[in-house]
């Protein structure tokens, strides 16, 4: 049965939890708080402010993958948040959405991540946004997927010794 896309809904964050700490690098936390903070970092600031750009795949009832964006990239509350953006604030011109996304380990290679990125591209032309950015490690071969989707923008910077990449895809059809 194909995957079903929906929106991301309160109900789904005990299994997008599970996801997303399953796929997470980091693993050590001082406490609880700290935990639900880093949750609430990645996933619950967009479900909170753009929760039509929030989905999930479902197979069944099951959740294979979920995908949060924001339209936009830079402003105030979003940068005392992740303050790593800073050091690609000149990148969000002409790449002024992200998102973060994540797909069970067992519905990874099927297709899932795809159809995230195709729904929500749809979503964010819609709303005439003219570019779409990711970041993730250099290290990571998430790198070859976003590369096979369009994301043939590449930047490298580094953020507290830590290096971040940055991949952007024009979605307005026009040369940059
Ligand atoms: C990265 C991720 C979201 C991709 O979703 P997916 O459903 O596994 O990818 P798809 O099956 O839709 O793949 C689409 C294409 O990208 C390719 N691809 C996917 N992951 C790849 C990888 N790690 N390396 C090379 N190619 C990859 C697939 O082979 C496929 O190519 P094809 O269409 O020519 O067959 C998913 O694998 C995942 O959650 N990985 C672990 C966590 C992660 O890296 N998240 C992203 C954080 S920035």
């Amino acid at each position: 049965m194909p995957a079903a896309l929906v929106n991301l809904k309160p109900h789904h964050l005990p299994e997008v939890r599970q996801i997303f700490f399953e796929t997470s690098s980091r693993k050590k936390f001082q406490n609880e708080e700290e935990r639900e903070r880093f949750f609430e970092k990645y996933v619950g600031y967009y479900l909170q402010h753009f929760p039509k750009f929030c989905l999930v795949a479902l197979e069944q009832s099951r959740i294979l993958g979920y995908l949060v964006a924001s339209p936009s990239t830079g402003g105030k509350e979003l940068l005392s948040l992740q303050p790593h953006l800073e050091v690609f604030k000149k990148e969000f011109v002409a790449f002024p959405a992200h998102l973060h996304m994540n797909c069970h380990h067992e519905a990874r290679g099927q297709g899932i991540g795809r159809l995230m990125m195709e729904m929500i591209e749809e979503l964010l032309r819609a709303e005439s946004i003219i570019g779409l950015h990711i970041m993730t490690s250099p290290d990571s071969s998430n790198k070859f997927f976003y590369h096979k989707l369009g994301f043939d923008h590449q930047v490298l910077e580094t953020f507290k010794g830590t290096p971040i990449l940055l991949m952007g895809k024009n979605l307005s059809g026009k040369s940059l």
